[in-house]
C-alpha cells in the first residue's frame, strides 16, 4: 500500500536550507529560514542560555513527564514578559499558558482548538502570511480566508484596505495578527493603527489570534508588544501563540506558549482545559528542557538582564545590516522599488520582503548560490559584512 505514496515538494522554507546544504559553491549564502546569524555567519548559543544551562544541569533531579500545559513558573514568565507586569488580565487570574512545542506547535493546538470548539468559525489571514500558516490551519480542519495587508506600490501596510475587509468580518469569526515583524513583509501597525485595529476587531466580536515570534527584535520587548496590548485593551478575548526561538535563540529546543485570555476566570479554565486536552491528543505534554531554561533566565535578574542584552545585539546588527544592504544596493545602482531601497530601513524585524520576483528567485539560487524565499523574503539577520558583496552584485545582475 506504501507505495502508492507521492512524495511531498520541498519546504516552502525549511526546504531552502536542504538545498543550501547540499550545493558545494563555496559563495552560497542562504537567507531563508528565519535564523538569527551574527556577524561571523554563526547561530550562537546565548551566554544567558549557556548560565540557565549550567544551572539545570545541576539542579535536575528527574525526567518525568510534565504537567499537559507545563511548568506553571514558564507560563507566569511567559505571560509577564508579553503583557508586563501591570496587565489586568494577569492580576485578575483571567490568562493560562500552556507551554507548547514551539510557536508552530502552539498555532497547531490553538487550529484544534477551534475546530473541536467552534467548527463554525473561518480563520482570516492577511495576504501575504507566513507560508506554514494556512498548511497548520488547513491541516487542523479550520476553514481559510485572507484579508488584504501589504500595498505592493509603498511597500507599506495596506491600511484603510484592511479596515475595510476588517469591517466585514462576521462576529464568531478569528483574525490572525502577527503581534510584530509582520512574516513575511516585516511591516507593522503604527501604535495608532494598533489602536484602530483593535477598536474594529472589538465592535465586529472577532476573537483575535496573535502569532507572536519575534518580541524585542523590531525596537524592543516592551514596544514589541504594544499591538499585542492594545488588543487586550479592547478585547475581553485573545488567543496568543508565541514562541522563544528567536529572542532566546532556542530554535532546536521548540520552545512555545498558547496563552488564552477571556473575560472571566471561569471562562479562561474552560478553554484552557480544552487547550490541554487537544494537547493530549496531539503530543501529550512538551518537552521540558527549553522552556526550563526560559524561566531559569527570567527568575533570575542578572541572567534576565544578560539576555536582555545579549537581545539588543541581535536587534543592532539586523538593523546596521538593514543599513549595509541598502547602502551597497544604493552603490551598484539598483532600485528594488520606484521610490528606491529606503523600505529596506522601514521594515521591521528579520525580515525584508525584498519585490524580487519568482524568476530572480530562481535565478539568485541558480547562478548564483544565494537562497531566499520564493516570495522574494530575504531574512536580513542573515546578511553578513563578508558576504554582503556577493549578494548585492548578484542582485544587481538578475534585476538588470
Ligand atoms: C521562518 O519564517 O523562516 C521561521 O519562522 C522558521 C520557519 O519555521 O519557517
Amino acid at each position: 500500500m506504501l507505495e502508492t505514496t507521492a512524495p511531498a515538494p520541498p519546504d516552502a522554507i525549511l526546504g531552502l536550507t536542504e538545498a543550501y546544504k547540499a550545493d558545494p559553491d563555496p559563495r552560497k549564502i542562504n537567507l531563508g529560514v528565519g535564523v538569527y546569524k551574527d556577524a561571523a555567519g554563526k547561530t550562537p548559543v546565548l551566554d544567558a542560555v549557556k548560565g540557565a544551562e549550567h544551572h539545570l544541569l545541576g539542579a535536575q533531579t528527574s525526567k518525568s513527564y510534565m504537567p499537559i500545559d507545563g511548568a506553571p513558573a514558564y507560563g507566569k514568565a511567559v505571560r509577564q514578559l508579553m503583557f508586563g507586569a501591570d496587565s489586568p488580565a494577569i492580576a485578575q487570574g483571567r490568562a493560562a499558558t500552556a507551554n507548547t512545542p514551539g510557536g508552530t506547535g502552539a498555532l497547531r493546538i490553538a487550529g484544534e482548538y477551534l475546530r473541536k470548539n467552534h467548527p463554525e468559525a473561518t480563520i482570516r489571514m492577511s495576504e501575504p502570511t507566513w507560508a506554514n500558516h494556512p498548511a497548520i490551519f488547513e491541516a487542523a480542519g479550520v476553514p481559510i480566508k485572507t484579508y488584504p495587508y501589504f500595498d505592493k506600490a509603498t511597500n507599506g501596510l495596506a491600511f484603510d484596505a484592511m479596515l475595510g475587509a476588517l469591517r466585514q468580518v462576521p462576529g464568531g469569526d478569528v483574525v490572525l495578527l502577527h503581534g510584530c515583524c509582520h512574516n513575511p513583509t516585516g511591516v507593522d501597525p503604527t501604535a495608532e493603527q494598533w489602536q484602530t485595529i483593535a477598536e474594529v476587531l472589538a465592535e465586529r466580536d472577532v476573537l483575535p489570534l496573535i502569532d507572536f515570534a519575534y518580541q524585542g527584535f523590531a525596537e524592543g520587548l516592551d514596544e514589541d508588544a504594544a499591538g499585542l496590548r492594545a488588543v487586550m485593551g479592547k478585547c475581553d478575548e485573545v488567543l496568543i501563540c508565541s514562541s522563544f526561538s528567536k529572542n532566546f535563540g532556542l530554535y532546536c529546543d521548540r520552545v512555545g506558549a498558547l496563552t488564552v485570555v477571556t473575560g472571566s476566570v471561569e471562562i479562561t479554565a474552560a478553554v484552557h482545559s480544552q487547550v490541554k486536552a487537544a494537547i493530549r491528543r496531539v503530543y501529550s505534554n512538551p518537552p521540558a528542557h527549553g522552556a526550563a531554561i526560559v524561566s531559569t533566565i527570567l527568575e533570575d535578574p542578572a541572567l534576565t538582564e544578560q539576555w536582555k542584552g545579549e537581545l539588543a545585539t541581535m536587534r543592532d546588527r539586523i538593523n546596521s545590516m538593514r543599513t549595509l544592504f541598502t547602502t551597497k544596493l544604493d552603490d551598484r545602482g539598483v532600485r528594488l522599488s520606484p521610490d528606491g531601497n529606503g523600505f529596506i530601513a522601514r521594515q521591521r524585524g528579520m525580515f525584508s520582503f525584498s519585490g524580487l520576483n519568482k524568476d530572480q528567485v530562481a535565478k539568485l539560487r541558480d547562478e548564483h548560490s544565494i537562497y531566499i524565499v520564493g516570495s522574494g523574503r530575504i531574512n536580513v539577520a542573515g546578511i553578513t559584512a563578508d558576504n554582503v558583496d556577493h549578494l548585492c552584485d548578484a542582485i544587481a545582475e538578475v534585476t538588470r
